[in-house]
């Protein structure tokens, strides 16, 4: 199926393989013997258990060329599984604290989307995260830098440990990227409570919800979800790795469904998760049993949910709908 990719951390599909190439190209030691050591390492109990993981594996990008190495195979693989467009989060905070510059994580990106959508066809966004551990002044800065570089950064996140760091601590930085056109976006409902999602809609006027499983213990929140369509990305294999769902059989997303809610499936941090888009498709549908009709339904989402133009979106769709009729 045609579809769109709408939760994906760039760092999040550093394979092991190319961790090790990285380390070994720019001098980095990893506390990892070789590949395998890696993905045996990949055993989480919570969210904080992967982020530890997460920025250690990260340390090994500095060069334009690592961040390009890494978003044109992300692209190559999303495009083999006929993800037409992509809307992508980075972290710059993750690798500006450690001193690399935000123009060579972000020029390396986009010399990636460039050339993807030039071999493969496939159109790509990028999404700005801040990191919820750090202090909003942080963020602020690291806004002054998206704010130089408009035409490259669609949207802004918010991603990291989401306990006890709640959206109204990025209140005023996202009013700030709100008034400079950025479209916001938030991780809310992964681990922390419904509370975190109604503020990142009240507070941040998210346009789409990151994760949102927990909102459903709130059934006025899943009520406004439904009747405004915000648009909420799961992430199955994600959810089964950290804990928030052990049992994919007991996640919730036919329910989300059911409900009326405009969900859509995605990968989150693939090398990490076991699985891209379709690993996850396949893995929701094989738990649950789905139907024809529901799996379509989540990727057709994934363009009604998208951030593409109206005209593009409009194609997107016609382009899915053609394609389903068929099949
Ligand atoms: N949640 C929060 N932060 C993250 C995630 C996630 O799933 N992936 C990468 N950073
Ligand atoms: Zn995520």
């Amino acid at each position: 199926m045609p579809k769109a990719e709408l939760h994906l951390h760039i760092e999040g599909t550093l394979e092991p393989e190319m961790m090790m190439a990285l380390a070994n190209r720019n001098g980095v030691a990893l506390p990892y013997a070789d590949a395998e050591a890696i993905q045996a390492a990949y055993r989480f109990n919570s969210l904080q258990d992967f982020l530890d993981l997460y920025y250690t594996g990260m340390s090994v990008l500095h060069t334009r060329r690592d961040f390009f190495d890494l978003a044109f195979a992300y692209l190559e693989k999303a495009a083999s599984q006929n993800v037409t467009h992509a809307e992508i989060f980075f972290d710059p905070q993750a690798h500006t604290e450690r001193g690399i510059s935000f123009d060579t994580v972000l020029s390396g990106l986009t010399d990636a989307l460039d050339k993807a959508r030039r071999d493969f066809g496939i159109t790509a966004r990028l999404i700005m995260c801040f990191l919820r551990h750090l202090p909003e002044e942080h963020a602020f800065d690291t806004l002054e830098h998206a704010c130089r570089c408009k035409e490259h950064i669609f949207a802004v996140g918010l991603d990291s440990s989401e306990a006890g760091h709640p959206p109204s601590k990025f209140d005023r930085v996202f009013a700030e990227a709100r008034r400079h056109g950025f479209v916001p976006v938030a991780h809310a409902g992964e681990e922390g409570p419904p509370s975190y999602v109604h503020e990142a809609i009240d507070l941040l006027q998210v346009r789409r919800i990151d994760h949102g499983n927990r909102a459903l213990e709130d059934p006025v929140l899943v009520a406004r979800i439904v009747r405004e369509q915000i648009p909420v990305t799961v992430c199955p294999l994600s959810n089964r790795s950290l804990q928030v769902c052990p049992d994919l059989a007991l996640h919730p997303l036919k329910h989300m469904l059911a409900a009326g809610m405009l969900v859509t499936v995605n990968s989150d941090d693939p090398s990490y998760f076991g699985g891209y888009v379709n690993e996850n498709f396949l893995a929701v549908q094989e738990a649950l049993a789905l139907t024809r009709a529901e799996i379509a339904t989540l990727a057709r989402n994934s363009f009604v949910a998208s951030f593409l133009p109206e005209r593009q979106k409009a194609a997107a769709l016609a382009a899915f709908d053609a394609f389903s009729a068929k099949w």
